[in-house]
C-alpha cells in the first residue's frame, strides 16, 4: 500500500554531523548532538536523514576520503553514539541513509598504505596501478584547475596510481572480486547497525572499467549494481540505494535497470539543472522537457528531486546558453563560481534572499517528480560564506539561536566558522526565531512537506505537463489510483492569468480545491479553470476536492 516502498514519498534531510550540532562543547558536531535535534527534524515533518561520511578519515575532501569504513570518527563520537542514534532515530518513525563511499579510500587507508609497501601484499591489487605513466594520465579529472591528473607517482609502491577524484583517493580496484566482497561486508556491518540504506558516492566511478590500457571510453559494469542491490534485499528487505550518478540522460534506466533490479533510487541531475535555467530564465519549457525525459523509470524506482546539495551546483547538462544565463543571474562573480561549470553557494542567497522567490522554488521542487531531498540549513534560508575555499562556503554549521556560534557550539573553537555578519548572519537566521514566527520560511517549509505527504500522487503517480499557454507557468498533474493532484507555479515575477483545462473528466476535473488554502476553483461551461497566480506564486490542488481519495476506489 501507500507506505509500502517508503522512499517512494519519503522526505529526505541531508546533514553533516560536524556541521550540526556539538553537545559536547568540543566545537565539532557529534552524534549525541543529532541525536538531540532529532526532535526538531520529526517536528518538521522529514522521515528519513541521509547522513555525510562521518568515519575515520583525514578530512581532506569533506570526510569523503575514508581511512577505516567500520568505525565513527573520534570527533563524532563513538560507534555507541551512532547505534543511540539510529535508535533513537527509528523510536521517531525516521529513517537512516548513509553515504557510501567505495569508488576510492583515503591514502592513509591500511589497505592502501599495504598496497604501496609490498608489490606481494594482497591489497596490492585493491588498487589501480600502472608502471608507466597511462597517455590518459591527464584525461577525466573532477576537479579540474584544483587536480592535475588522474594518475599520480608513488615512490613508495614505485608505480603510478589511478584516482578519479584528489590524488590522495586512490581508486578502489571494484573489478577485483576481494573488493566487492568488502564493499557488500560494509554495507551489511551498517545495515546491522540500523541504517535504511545507503546514498553511494561516485556510482558511475565505480562500476567503471578501471586501468592503464583501457581501449576508448571505460564501459560500465552494470552487474556489480545488481550485486549490491541483491546482497542489501537479502539482508534488509526494505533497504535501499540511492544513487549518485551525473551521468546522460540516455544512461539513466541502465542504472536503475529495466527489470528494476538495480539501484532503487538515483539523483535527477536533469531536472536539477533545468529547474536553475527555468527559475533563471522565468521560462518552465527546458524543465518540462527534462521532466518528460525522466519519465519512463521502474514503478517501483524513484527520481531524488533536490535544489542544492553539498556540492557545487553542477551546470554542465546545460547548453552553453543556458548556463551562461543561469551564471549570470545566480553567480555573476567569479569568486560564486567553481570549475567554471558550477555555482557554489546556498540557495537563499542566489535568490537574493527573496522570500517569494525561495518559497517558489521549494515549492516547485516538492512538486517534482521523484522524493524530495532538503540540505540542512536551507529550511531556514541559511546563506553561504565566499571567503572560505571551494565548496566548504556552503558548509557552514546549522544556526540554531541567536546566541554565540548560532547555539551551534559553546566553543570558541567551531569546526567551521559560523556566519555571524550580513543578512544570513545566525542573529538574523535561526531556527529558535523561525519556529516562532507563523510566516518564517520555516513554519512554511513545515506545512509545504505535510502537503507533500498529503499528495502521495507526487511520489507514485504518472506526470503530465499541461498546456497552459504560459512559458513561465508549469502546470504538473499527476495522476495514480484514481486520484488527481494539479500543482501550478508561476516562475515570472508578474502576476498571471492562466486558463486550464485539468484532463479529467467532470464531475472531478470541475472542481480544484486548493491544498494549502482550502479555495476552491469551479470549471467553466467549457471545463476550464481560470487561475490566478501572484508573481512568483503557485497552487497546489486536489482535483474533485479535500475528500476525492476518500469518495474514489483506487483503480
Ligand atoms: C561526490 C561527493 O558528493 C563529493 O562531495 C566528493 O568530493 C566526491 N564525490 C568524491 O568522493
Amino acid at each position: 500500500m501507500i507506505t509500502d516502498l517508503w522512499y517512494k514519498n519519503a522526505v529526505i534531510y541531508c546533514l553533516s554531523v560536524g556541521t550540526f550540532m556539538d553537545a559536547n562543547g568540543d566545537g565539532i558536531g557529534d552524534f549525541a548532538g543529532l541525536e538531540r535535534r532529532l526532535d526538531y527534524l520529526q517536528g518538521l515533518g522529514v522521515t528519513a536523514v541521509w547522513l555525510m561520511p562521518f568515519q575515520p578519515s583525514p578530512k581532506r575532501d569533506g570526510g569523503y576520503d575514508i581511512s577505516d569504513y567500520y568505525g565513527v570518527d573520534p570527533a563524532y563520537g563513538s560507534l555507541g553514539d551512532f547505534v543511540a542514534f539510529t535508535h533513537a532515530a527509528k523510536q521517531r518513525g525516521l529513517r537512516v541513509l548513509i553515504d557510501l563511499v567505495v569508488n576510492h579510500t583515503s591514502d592513509r587507508h591500511p589497505w592502501f598504505q599495504e598496497a604501496r609497501k609490498d608489490p606481494d601484499s594482497p591489497y596490492r591489487d585493491w588498487y589501480v596501478w600502472s608502471k608507466e605513466k597511462p597517455a590518459t594520465a591527464d584525461e577525466g579529472m573532477v576537479f579540474p584547475g584544483v587536480q592535475k591528473t588522474t594518475w599520480t607517482w608513488d615512490a613508495q609502491a614505485k608505480a603510478y596510481y589511478f584516482h578519479r577524484f584528489f590524488d590522495f583517493q586512490p581508486d578502489l580496484n571494484t573489478a577485483n572480486p576481494a573488493v566487492m566482497a568488502e564493499i557488500l561486508k560494509i554495507m551489511g556491518f551498517w545495515i546491522q547497525l540500523g541504517v535504511s540504506g545507503f546514498r553511494m558516492d561516485a556510482v558511475p566511478f565505480v562500476i567503471a572499467q578501471k586501468g592503464a590500457g583501457l581501449k576508448g571510453e571505460p564501459r560500465e559494469q552494470f552487474d556489480m549494481l545488481r550485486d549490491f542491490r541483491e546482497f542489501l534485499q537479502w539482508r534488509k528487505g526494505d533497504a535501499i540505494i540511492l544513487a549518485e550518478a551525473n551521468i546522460l540522460p540516455k544512461q539513466d534506466l541502465d542504472y536503475f535497470g529495466d527489470d528494476a533490479d538495480r539501484m532503487h533510487m538515483m539523483f535527477n541531475f536533469q531536472v536539477n539543472q533545468a529547474t536553475f535555467y527555468a527559475l533563471a530564465a522565468h521560462d518552465a519549457r527546458p524543465l518540462a522537457k527534462a521532466i518528460a525525459r525522466t519519465k519512463p523509470r521502474p514503478l517501483s524506482c524513484q527520481w531524488g528531486t533536490f535544489l542544492r546539495n553539498h556540492d557545487e551546483l553542477d551546470l554542465g547538462r546545460l547548453t552553453d546558453k543556458q548556463r551562461a544565463l543561469v551564471f549570470e543571474k545566480f553567480g555573476p562573480e567569479k569568486g560564486m563560481q567553481l570549475y567554471d561549470r558550477g555555482i557554489r553557494r546556498r540557495l537563499a542567497p542566489m535568490l537574493d534572499g527573496d522570500p517569494r522567490r525561495i518559497r517558489l522554488a521549494y515549492a516547485l521542487m516538492f512538486a517534482l517528480p521523484g522524493t524530495p531531498v532538503l540540505r540542512y540549513g536551507d529550511e531556514i534560508g541559511m546563506g553561504d560564506d565566499l571567503a572560505l575555499k571551494e565548496r566548504d562556503c556552503a558548509r557552514t554549521p546549522m544556526q540554531w539561536t541567536s546566541e554565540a556560534h548560532g547555539g551551534f557550539t559553546v566553543s570558541d573553537r567551531p569546526v567551521m566558522p559560523v556566519i555571524d555578519h550580513g543578512p544570513y548572519g545566525f542573529r538574523h537566521i535561526n531556527v529558535a526565531q523561525q519556529r516562532h514566527e507563523q510566516d518564517s520560511l520555516l513554519s512554511w517549509m513545515q506545512s509545504v512537506i505535510r502537503m507533500r505527504k498529503e499528495a502521495p500522487e507526487i511520489g507514485w503517480g504518472e506526470v503530465t505537463a499541461l498546456e497552459t499557454g504560459r512559458n513561465a507557468v508549469l502546470a504538473l498533474r499527476y495522476d495514480w489510483r484514481n486520484n488527481a493532484v494539479l500543482c501550478v507555479h508561476n516562475l515570472d515575477p508578474g502576476p498571471i492569468e492562466v486558463s486550464v483545462e485539468t484532463g479529467v473528466p467532470e464531475p472531478e476535473g470541475h472542481l480544484l480545491v486548493d491544498l494549502l488554502t482550502g479555495q476552491r476553483s469551479e470549471a467553466d461551461a467549457h471545463g476550464r479553470h481560470c487561475l490566478c497566480l501572484e508573481g512568483y506564486g503557485y497552487h497546489w490542488f486536489r482535483v474533485g476536492g479535500l475528500d476525492a481519495p476518500l469518495r474514489r476506489a483506487p483503480a
